[in-house]
């Protein structure tokens, strides 16, 4: 099953994309242009700070801006029920701010009390980017570094990289034998001459997504930029054509596509409401005459003509068959055993089909969790559907994007300090021609970069700090030579300080399981590195 969205069409950087398009492409280097297209085209939803217990600042501050179901996440976390974030990184270049949004977010989960995991994407750098494994171990080292000298705790979160991770590459091989070629052409535009690994590292961050619920299926949400939506996508479909029964809704003995089901529950609701209709005692054929326009128009424009039509001729069918709401399990992947265990498990009135069985006295949340039970039990995954956060890119310091080839135009987490003071004082700014002109009109702090550090970076949680810079640039009362002074003073602290952590998270990372000096042998280190 495919989510009911357009399919992003992106070119693995060999194709052009219209300009009405907006490209999601995990190996491109596009900035996103429009995050608003990105809400239409795909279906990210916004990011509401409110509806997060004790939101983390770039939530309050926008940064993070867009989701994939969030609220399940949230929620586990308000009701004190397990939860986990995972991120990966390729490490292909040094760590530098903009994966410390990730970091950062990842560690807030931590301490909100999620299981947290953090990979390194090995084989992806691999294959997609042709990194040798000496290039790979090196930087990988330094990512976790960073990771943990900003705060993650190693004792209760996992690290692993993807290549030594066995029970990992199991799971990958059972999702790719749920997906095919014309997938991943359809997704991420490969074709006939994209290497095999390439596509095996897709199939394994497939996994790393599902990962987290290896043990228990959890709420699980991938802290990630937006360019690995198409990933988020795909594991979410993934984890639902792994299932073993769909749990659906339905009226009568007849199947209903969505958009059936849908004004089925209009009408019958409708039904329920009124005093001349008895629904104790309701046959298709009578419910056929009630399904009047104005039941459809109540629905607005959720439904065509051809919906309307084909529930119709349904009802017609049905003749004197009885209407009687039940929830409906589908069998999709579950062999036998698993099927009569899950008749077994269904409490009160049920019916049997050959490839469904009818439930009367349940709600279909309590169905949902049967299901997935007897799933679990008869060696199936009864993964949830994962969740996602977007956070937008951070503005490269020269006012383009971000690219790990312009050194000027990011700042890493290596950077001597003194460099990033520098960095920072000769940033592209949104101020003014003339000061003059700045008191005036007041600087743009929505475009510029510097401000984008203080309120991503250096404000940290200080919302009155970050506010304040806000408010006086665009009042006038800030001008960009002193504005920059003070941020660049703070990069040059915060770099500081980041690094005697990275120094001090060296013996943390001596503990660690993890195998950072590979024997591998291989290709690579003959390809250039891409933006960041
Ligand atoms: N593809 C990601 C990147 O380019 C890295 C990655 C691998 C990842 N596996 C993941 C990210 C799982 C999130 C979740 O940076
Ligand atoms: Fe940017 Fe500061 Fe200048 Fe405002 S005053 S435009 S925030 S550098």
């Amino acid at each position: 099953m495919t989510e009911d969205q357009p399919t992003p069409k992106t070119d693995g950087g060999t194709d052009s994309v219209s300009s009405d398009d907006v490209a999601l492409d995990p190996w491109g280097s596009s900035t996103i242009e429009d995050y608003r297209k990105l809400f239409e085209q795909f279906g990210i939803e916004e990011f509401d700070a409110d509806e997060v217990p004790d939101p983390h600042y770039l939530m309050r501050r926008g940064a993070i801006f867009g989701h994939r179901e969030y609220e399940r996440v949230a929620e586990a976390m308000a009701n004190d029920e397990p939860f986990a974030a995972l991120s990966g990184f390729m490490p292909t270049g040094d760590p530098h701010i903009g994966h410390k949004l990730v970091f950062d977010e990842l560690i807030w989960h931590q301490q909100q009390g999620g299981e947290v995991y953090g990979l390194i994407a090995d084989l992806e750098a691999h294959s997609a980017r042709g990194m040798s494994w000496d290039e790979i171990d090196e930087h990988a080292r330094s990512y976790l570094l960073s990771l943990i000298a900003l705060g993650f705790d190693v004792e209760d979160g996992e690290l692993y990289r993807q290549s030594d991770n066995r029970v990992l590459q199991d799971l990958a091989f059972e999702i790719g034998s749920t997906t095919n070629f014309s997938e991943f052409e359809a997704i991420y535009g490969f074709g006939g001459e994209t290497n095999v690994s390439h596509m095996q590292s897709v199939v394994t961050q497939l996994a790393d997504i599902l990962y987290p619920q290896l043990d228990e299926p959890m709420p699980t949400v991938i802290p990630v930029g937006p360019d690995q939506d198409p990933h988020v996508r795909f594991a979410r479909d993934a984890a639902a054509r792994m299932r073993y029964f769909k749990v659906t809704e339905a009226f009568a003995s007849f199947e209903l596509d969505d958009g059936e089901r849908e004004l089925f529950r209009e009408l019958y609701d409708d039904l329920t409401e009124r005093d001349d209709v008895d629904t104790d005692d309701l046959r298709c054929e009578d419910a056929a005459d009630h399904l009047t326009v104005e039941i459809v128009s109540r629905m607005g424009e959720g439904v065509d003509e051809a919906t309307y039509e084909s529930l119709y001729e349904k009802l017609e069918n049905g003749g004197k068959e009885p209407i009687r709401p039940r929830v409906r399990f589908l069998d999709r992947n579950a062999n036998e055993a698993a099927f009569d265990a899950l008749i077994e498990a269904i409490p009160g009135e049920k019916r049997r089909y050959d490839a469904h069985i009818d439930s009367f006295d349940l709600d279909p949340e309590d169905a949902e969790e049967i299901a997935r039970e007897v799933e679990i039990e008869h060696d199936g995954y009864g993964f949830q559907a994962p969740s996602s956060i977007y956070h937008r890119f951070m503005t490269g310091l020269t006012g383009g994007k971000m690219s790990s080839s312009v050194p000027a135009s990011h700042i890493s987490l290596l950077d001597d300090p003194e460099d990033g003071y520098d960095k920072v004082k000769s940033a592209a700014t949104g101020g003014r021609a003339t000061a003059e002109e700045q008191r005036e009109l007041g600087g743009k702090p929505d475009e510029c970069p510097v401000y984008e550090l203080y309120a991503y970076l250096l404000a940290e949680s200080d919302d009155e700090f970050a506010a304040r810079v806000y408010e006086e640039c665009a009042g006038g009362e800030r001008l960009c030579g002193g504005c920059k002074e003070q941020a660049a003073e703070l990069m040059r602290e915060f770099l500081e300080e980041h690094q005697e952590k990275r120094e001090e998270a060296k013996e943390i990372l001596e503990d660690v399981d993890i195998d950072l000096s590979s024997d591998r042998r291989g290709l690579g280190g003959q390809e250039e590195e891409d933006a960041v």
